[in-house]
């Protein structure tokens, strides 16, 4: 760890900056405040295929590009402290209607990210997990998921998550088949109770941290059936990038935008909430 001192007349900050980010992140990270970092983050990664489209390239060389973005943010996002990282890394909806070659090429991808990043998730501390109907993957892609995820199991950083055929829709129908499957070993429906709480328990993401800020990258502007439920009162940053070109400071600016907002959760805005001064000594 090294420290960062700025200051202006009246005041003098030390910021601790973590170790391994660059000049460019360091510069960023010294700008936010610390305390406030999101405790879950999540990515829709986004682009791609326009990436490559732009560059006269195949799909497939967006696709491998994006591999490195993913490498980049994973290393920054646990170096400063993330607790929970979610990446969208293929919907339900890119397993039913991309070309069976792509899909192929994906899992490949998958396996071979898998394989060669182990050894950066061990230095970084990262726990991996998945969410998503992912039995539907062949076997080989399950077996390696498992093994990655039983190698770093014992880690204690940042729990980093992959989406993988994954829908939202269907995660929340699965968690109707849980709660009832639950509730006919226990009773039958005269003793179930649902709720806000009983749903969240059962959804995948049961032991992620509230979800405090989706990212979509390429510019549109919509959720795609990622976390809806989780999303309820998620921060929403969009960037114009695409995905291959997002990097460590971009997920830092998303950051620095993210603690500008004001959170109110249906409630009023603090300046409305407080009586004013004036009002105050009357
Ligand atoms: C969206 O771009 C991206 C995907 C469908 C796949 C995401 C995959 C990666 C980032 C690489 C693999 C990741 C891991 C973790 C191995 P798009 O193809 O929809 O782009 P487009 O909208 O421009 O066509």
């Amino acid at each position: 760890m090294c420290a960062s001192v700025l200051s202006d007349e009246r005041l003098v900050l030390r910021i601790i900056i973590p170790e391994g980010l660059d000049r460019a992140e360091a510069e960023l990270f010294s700008q936010l405040n610390p305390s406030l970092l999101p405790k879950h983050v999540a990515i829709i990664m986004d682009g791609n295929g326009r990436w490559a489209n732009r560059r006269h390239l195949p799909r497939i060389a967006g696709h491998s590009k994006g591999v490195q973005a993913v490498r980049k943010v994973v290393t920054t996002a646990s170096r400063i402290g993330l607790p929970a990282l979610t990446l969208y890394a293929f919907s339900a909806e890119n397993f039913q209607r991309r070309p069976p070659t792509e899909i192929r090429f994906l899992m490949k991808l998958l396996r071979r990210y898998l394989k060669a990043d182990l050894p950066l998730m061990q230095d970084n501390n990262v726990r991996l997990s998945f969410i998503g109907r992912y039995q539907l993957l062949s076997p080989e892609v399950q077996d390696c998921m498992a093994w990655a995820q039983e190698e770093t199991a014992r880690n204690t950083g940042m729990v980093m998550t992959l989406a993988l055929n994954y829908g939202s829709r269907s995660e929340i129908v699965d968690a109707f088949k849980s709660i009832l499957e639950t509730a006919s070993k226990n009773g039958g429906l005269d003793h179930l109770t649902i709720d806000e709480e009983t749903i969240s328990r059962n959804l995948y993401t049961c032991n992620l941290p509230e979800l405090d800020l989706v990212i979509r990258t390429s510019g549109e502007l919509r959720l795609s059936n990622f976390l809806l439920w989780q999303a309820a009162y998620a921060e929403i940053y969009v960037t114009r990038k695409f995905w291959p070109d997002f990097s460590g400071t971009d997920l830092l600016e998303a950051i620095a935008d993210y603690q500008q907002r004001e959170r109110r959760y249906g409630g009023l805005a603090e300046s409305v909430k407080k009586p004013s001064s004036r009002l105050r000594s009357q």
